[in-house]
């Protein structure tokens, strides 16, 4: 067994600003431009973990809760959530800064898969995960039922073998 890790010694915080390129025509955030932020951000927090290649498996939650104006100041914050064998949940929480009273407000939250591959591209087994704080502990607890989730809606796994979501429902 690999030395377990915790989520924040992994962590990756990304800031960066909302230039006119990358907005849509309301002058917010292009959705896809967000997207690829908390890809890298993810990416960083999945390849610090693991000190592997890492490549996106899901997309399994994202939600545009607010719109991010032109000129926002955005911080990503990526954290490994879970870890399984050779995959891992890493949780993105998006924050806007105030520009008068550099107070930072939740705009979005996102929901990635990470896969650790060796140099062919298969997957490869990672160390464990050890939630500290009381908001890393629910995410882990409940990242076993998104994994499942997200294996039955891309027809990896059958729905009868989904212990966690039958959980919810029965
Ligand atoms: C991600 C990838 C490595 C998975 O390969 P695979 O053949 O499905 O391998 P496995 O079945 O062994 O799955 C590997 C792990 O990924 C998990 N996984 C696979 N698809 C998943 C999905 N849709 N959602 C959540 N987890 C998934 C599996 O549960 C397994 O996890 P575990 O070992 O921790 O239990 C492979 O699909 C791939 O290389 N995809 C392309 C990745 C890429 O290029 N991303 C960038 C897109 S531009």
């Amino acid at each position: 067994m690999m030395q377990a890790k915790t989520p924040s010694e992994s962590a990756a915080i990304l800031t960066d600003l909302v230039l006119p390129g990358e907005t849509n025509p309301l002058n917010n955030l292009f959705g896809g431009e967000l997207l690829a932020r908390m890809d890298r951000a993810a990416s960083i927090a999945a390849r610090r973990h693991s000190r592997r290649i890492t490549v996106t498996a899901s997309v399994n939650h994202v939600a545009f809760n607010r719109a991010i104006p032109l000129g926002s100041v955005v911080t990503i914050e990526a954290k490994v959530s879970r870890t399984f064998k050779t995959s891992m949940e890493i949780f993105l929480d998006v924050w806007i800064e105030d520009r008068e009273s550099g107070l930072k407000n939740k705009a979005n939250e996102a929901i990635y898969t990470f896969v650790a591959v060796d140099e062919t591209g298969r997957p490869v087994e990672i160390p464990p995960i050890e939630p500290e704080t009381e908001l890393e502990k629910q995410r882990f607890d409940a990242a076993l039922r998104r994994k499942q989730l997200s294996l039955v809606l891309a027809g990896k796994m059958n729905p009868q073998d989904a212990t966690e979501l039958k959980a919810l429902f029965m």
